[in-house]
């Protein structure tokens, strides 16, 4: 039944009184279909720049420009109304200097109209997060494994193997909490390191590869509905969408060629 009560998008300090009571799920939306079906059922969407390998093929994060991420956050904020929408700046955009980082943030912020921010990086971006949250920009920080470090990290690999690498990413988390970020995403860590950050912090972290324990959950939607071909090993896929598009297309396929598609029921004819 329609629900005539207007809907309230959730606000970052909805989201922030959720730690250490509900577990906070996000899940990432690039399109507006997506985030029409997925709107409400999360607490954020985000836009991940993660679509540039997932919608367009390329071999990383990097080459996403901030266009393309304007583009595709427009079309996720004006197909939602409940989920808070968060969109990830895209490598480049801010980490030249304060002054550039501001006026990216501004630009992605006037013309989506999401909420707020992500950010990579942890005590190296503190200063930037602490100028963007002192005016007025929400932001989400991301410590671990960052996806746009691919080169310097050498790969994708999980974060938080040695003391020396735990010491560093619980300095970054710690000190994105106190540039004032509103949550902050884990990705790819050791797991206790993920629980020992989670009791640390005071603001939520939001796991990927991370702990069961972290105030909240993301995954990749393409991922999860197995739109993807070979998902990392801590996915787990709750559909097969690829699957069903596959046998529609094949029976579209088979239809169309016995010319049983369309029928006249699909035509426009004279009444
Ligand atoms: O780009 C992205 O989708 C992300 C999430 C996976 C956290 O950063």
């Amino acid at each position: 039944m329609h629900d005539p009560r207007p809907k309230k998008r959730k606000t970052i300090l909805d989201i922030k009184a959720l730690k250490g009571k509900t577990p906070i799920v996000v899940l990432t939306a690039y399109t507006a279909p997506i985030a029409c079906l997925l709107d409400g059922k999360t607490d954020i969407l985000l836009v991940g720049d993660s679509l540039g390998m997932v919608l367009y093929g390329m071999e990383s994060t990097l080459p996403v420009s901030l266009d393309i991420m304007i583009a595709h956050g427009k079309a996720v904020v004006k197909s939602s109304h409940e989920s808070l929408c968060v969109v990830d700046m895209p490598f480049g955009s801010y980490q030249g200097s304060h002054e550039t980082a501001f006026n990216s943030c501004v630009r992605v912020i006037k013309e989506t109209r999401c909420q707020a921010v992500k950010i990579e990086g942890g005590v190296e971006m503190a200063e930037t997060i602490a100028f963007l949250t002192a005016r007025a920009i929400p932001v989400m920080g991301h410590v671990a494994l960052m996806p746009q470090h691919v080169h310097a990290m050498g790969g994708y690999r999980y974060q938080g193997r040695t003391e020396q690498e735990r010491k560093k990413i619980l300095a970054d988390a710690l000190a994105v909490e106190k540039a004032g970020a509103f949550a902050i995403v884990l990705e790819g860590i050791e797991e206790s390191l993920a629980r020992e950050i989670t009791k640390k912090l005071s603001i939520p972290t939001i796991g990927i590869g991370a702990s069961p324990d972290c105030d909240g959950q993301v995954l990749v939607t393409e991922d999860m509905i197995g739109l993807t071909d070979s998902p990392p090993s801590f996915v787990k896929q709750f559909a097969d969408v690829g699957e069903q598009i596959k046998k529609a297309a094949e029976a579209y396929a088979k239809e169309v060629r016995a010319r049983k598609f369309p029928t006249l029921k699909h035509c426009f004819t004279k009444k």
